[in-house]
């Protein structure tokens, strides 16, 4: 068995499938046109991006014209935000554990007089939802909680939080809306927003195979919502600028992909892959996998070595051709633990021995079988010469 180069950072990022890049090359230089445009070439655009927005709107099980078509999920996650408190006043309840884009813009809107509490998982990476159903207040305007988390994988509990809010809203005369970050989710839970009781949920094209700087967003038509750029009359008044039709284009195929029952093949098989990494990585002393056993998406498995210190783990993996991640890719570079760790309890001294794996649908056992043998032996290297001891 030849092995040259393994990618177990899908988290991180996916290959485009060739599938959705040939869908999208026509759209470069032939149809080239701006779906703005009046003329024919906008008109073949328009048409192109409506078909592409009924196809995200069938997959949410809402409206086409409550798509909001993004540069991604770090502009989605602000504009529902920012959006929502757009005069800084009021409530917002949201996790410690979230992606920095829904983080630090909940720490910005903090700083400029929002409330913000930022509730704990439990030690098993998963949100209790009584604990954010209890903060609710009369000023509280929105609640937003990740759908599964970019780092251990956990999934949380939307459909019952989302369902007791919308009890609640019964009895009040401010509603309280509902936010989830579906981007780890979107190609292995129920997206169906109905089901999942959400007012808004972001979506990011290049975790599921499609282009980077695409996403989307689902946004409720009754609920109240201030645009983050302005411009032309682009997305409803949502969200001003010239489409990215190729880019439109692309993430509506890789979502008609994730549909399909090939998919559902797919994600057998990468949960298969990922049980056996777990079961033979936690033969390794002093091995823990973080966050909750079950209730996690197929693809990841984030682990804490003993003694071991995690970015040069991932640089020694990276030597012998295995791409894996410390933590989630934008953290990556700094130093400093984890802050999802921290917050379901872990120390930052362990924190740093953590290292996180993401499949997708390209990797083979065969790669599973070579990583485990290639890691047994790093992480043993490595024990023998650390100072952590
Ligand atoms: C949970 C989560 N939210 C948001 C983002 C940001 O998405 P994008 O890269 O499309 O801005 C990421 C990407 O790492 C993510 O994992």
């Amino acid at each position: 068995m030849k092995i040259n180069k393994i990618y177990f950072d899908n988290a991180a990022t996916t290959k485009v499938d060739k599938n959705v890049l040939k869908s999208m090359m026509p759209y470069f230089s032939n149809s080239f046109g701006n779906s703005s445009s009046i003329h024919s070439y906008g008109q073949k655009a328009e048409g192109s991006v409506l078909k592409s927005r009924d196809i995200i709107a069938k997959f949410l099980n809402c409206r086409s014209n409550e798509v909001i078509f993004t540069s991604g999920a770090t502009e989605a996650n602000n504009t529902v935000l920012k959006g929502v408190f757009f005069d800084f006043k009021g409530h917002l309840i949201t996790s410690a554990f979230e992606h920095p884009c829904v983080l630090e813009t909940a720490k910005y809107l903090q700083k400029n007089g929002v409330e913000v509490d930022f509730v704990r998982p439990e030690k098993n990476g998963i949100i209790d939802s009584k604990k954010v159903l209890s903060l609710i207040k009369d000023n509280t305007r929105l609640v937003s909680i990740m759908y599964a988390n970019n780092e251990i994988g956990t999934i949380q509990p939307i459909g019952h939080i989302g369902k007791k809010i919308r009890e609640l809203n019964q009895n009040r005369q401010n509603k309280v809306f509902f936010h989830t970050d579906a981007v780890q989710a979107t190609q292995f839970l129920q997206m169906n927003v109905e089901r999942l009781y959400v007012d808004f949920l972001s979506m990011s094209s290049h975790k599921i195979y499609g282009p980077k700087g695409m996403g989307a967003f689902y946004v409720r038509k009754e609920t109240r919502l201030k645009p983050l750029f302005h411009g032309g009359h682009h997305e409803y008044g949502l969200r001003a600028g010239t489409l990215n039709v190729p880019g439109i284009i692309g993430f509506s195929r890789a979502i008609e992909l994730i549909a399909s029952e090939e998919h559902k093949k797919d994600i057998l098989n990468i949960q298969k892959i990922r049980d056996y990494v777990v079961k033979e990585v936690l033969k390794i002393d002093g091995t823990i996998l973080n966050g909750d056993r079950e209730l996690r998406i197929p693809n990841n498995a984030n682990f804490l070595f003993k003694n071991v210190e995690g970015e040069s783990l991932l640089l020694k993996l990276d030597m012998k051709g295995i791409a894996i991640s410390t933590g989630s890719a934008c953290a990556s570079g700094s130093l400093s633990p984890s802050h999802v760790l921290l917050s379901m309890g872990i120390k930052p001294e362990s924190a740093h021995g953590s290292m996180r794996i993401s499949l997708g649908k390209y990797n083979t056992i065969d790669e599973a079988k070579y990583f485990v043998k290639e890691l047994k032996k790093i992480v043993k290297e490595l024990r023998k010469y650390s100072p952590l001891k």
